[in-house]
């Protein structure tokens, strides 16, 4: 493919795809030609009666069309904006106790092992094609302490998108040995931090122009915990801002708890939060007002955040966002209800933002990267029936419930297909 003029195209696709904008959290584009040039980047986005004029300018023919079935459509790859790499090793067992115990009866010991740096190897191989087969084509990691094992997870994910924390790490990140994998400055959360190393990360987070992550406001013991162990802060967010660790390069999960004053420094700050519903319901921790976190003009994504998540799955953090927002409705909370097409906007476009990635990767716009699922709803093996086969949006409905991996028969990370896997994945 590819005309004298114009770089050849890696891709053509005609069909269905569906994706959300600033404006709109879900649009349906039947009937579109959908081009991707050889990097990766979306060239064109056009109703198929464009064709004549598209097949010219980009010197493709008609026999390079990949046209979809009517059972398939193209959404966005999914962003998982918290997500524990190590903890991966006992997802689905052990959220029978509060955060603090959960965290010193299983996480620490499970994290500890990853100074073997064989048993790293097998868990974060295994995340890594796991989320990818879920459909997450860019994630959020935090990985541990131990150097060498976190540079295995950034050479695993370095074929997809990802953040990882930080040390020796940075240096070898920044070189760009994987230009797809990025450092994250990574303070666990308040209680595991002194003042001296808040702050020590800040000035690092500052002189490098870093990314930081972080946990906030989690649960109601922990929020305590932190009042007493920095009683000079007004708040959580406080210990954070004044650390220099509140940027527009921040992403805080959870912020359960937080206050309209401490909404507001977030929003003033630029700094995202990580909406992680599985885990707050799982470990009792809180339930998230997702209506309130965005009028306060705050940038909003989704996490699994396995393990305290039993699922690696976005659409299981889709689905449990909607649960979360049905509760507060229950509980007569005014004004809180998320529709579906909210929760798929967080999912996708949502993340990017809170990332800070939406000029990169998040929707079909053109000049984004085609980061891509091909759904097929239809698929042979399909957790779900479809009765009403000709209505689109009822399909996509029982999808976004009830569909996984069985129906994501492809995934594109920029432009490159990568699952199903090649050997090399
Ligand atoms: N707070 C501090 N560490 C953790 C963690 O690993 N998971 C969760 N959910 N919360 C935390
Ligand atoms: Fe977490």
């Amino acid at each position: 493919m590819g005309s004298p003029q114009s770089p050849p195209l890696a891709h053509v696709f005609k069909g269905t795809f569906v994706h959300s904008s600033a404006s709109a959290p879900l649009e349906i584009l039947p009937g579109h030609l959908l081009g991707v040039d050889d990097n990766g980047t979306i060239v064109f986005v056009e109703q198929a009666d464009q064709l004549e004029q598209l097949a010219k300018t980009w010197g493709f023919k008609t026999s390079d069309i990949r046209q979809l079935s009517k059972h398939e459509f193209f959404m966005p790859g999914l962003v998982d904006t918290h997500i524990h790499a190590p903890q991966y090793a006992f997802t689905g067992t052990r959220v029978d106790l509060p955060l603090l115990q959960w965290l010193t009866s299983y996480t620490f010991p499970t994290e500890a092992k990853y100074q073997d740096n064989g048993f790293a190897e097998e868990v974060y191989t295994r995340v890594v094609r796991r989320t990818l087969k879920n459909g997450t084509t860019t994630a959020c990691y935090f990985a541990t302490i131990h150097t060498d094992s976190s540079l295995l997870l950034a050479e695993i994910t370095g074929k997809t998108t990802s953040f990882l924390p930080f040390f020796r790490f940075v240096t070898e990140l920044l070189e760009k040995k994987y230009p797809r994998v990025q450092p994250i400055i990574t303070p666990r959360f308040g209680p595991s931090c002194t003042e001296d190393l808040l702050n020590a990360l800040g000035d690092l987070a500052q002189t490098h122009d870093l990314r930081v992550q972080s946990h906030i406001s989690e649960n109601e013991e922990e929020v305590k915990l932190v009042e007493s162990m920095f009683p000079t802060y007004q708040n959580y967010t406080e210990l954070y801002d004044k650390n220099k660790l509140l940027t527009s390069k921040t992403v805080m999960a959870h912020a359960c708890y937080l206050s309209e004053e401490e909404l507001k420094l977030f929003s003033l700050r630029g700094a995202a939060i990580s909406h992680c519903p599985n885990s707050n319901f799982s470990l009792c921790s809180g339930v998230l007002n997702v209506r309130k976190v965005l009028e306060h003009n705050v940038k909003l994504g989704l996490g699994t955040d396995v393990a305290g998540g039993y699922s690696a799955s976005m659409l299981d953090a889709i689905r449990k966002t909607m649960m979360a927002s049905n509760s507060l409705q229950i509980n007569k909370v005014n004004g809180t209800g998320i529709t579906l097409e909210e929760a798929f906007q967080l999912a996708t476009l949502g993340g990017s933002q809170a990332l800070g990635l939406d000029d990169v990767i998040g929707n079909f716009e053109v000049g984004k990267e085609f980061d891509a699922l091909l759904i097929n709803t239809k698929a042979s093996d399909s957790p779900f029936d479809l009765f009403s086969a000709d209505d689109f949006e009822d399909a996509l409905q029982k999808f976004l419930y009830l569909g996984d991996d069985r129906n994501i028969s492809e995934v594109y990370v920029a432009g490159k297909q990568v699952v199903p896997f090649s050997s090399s994945v």
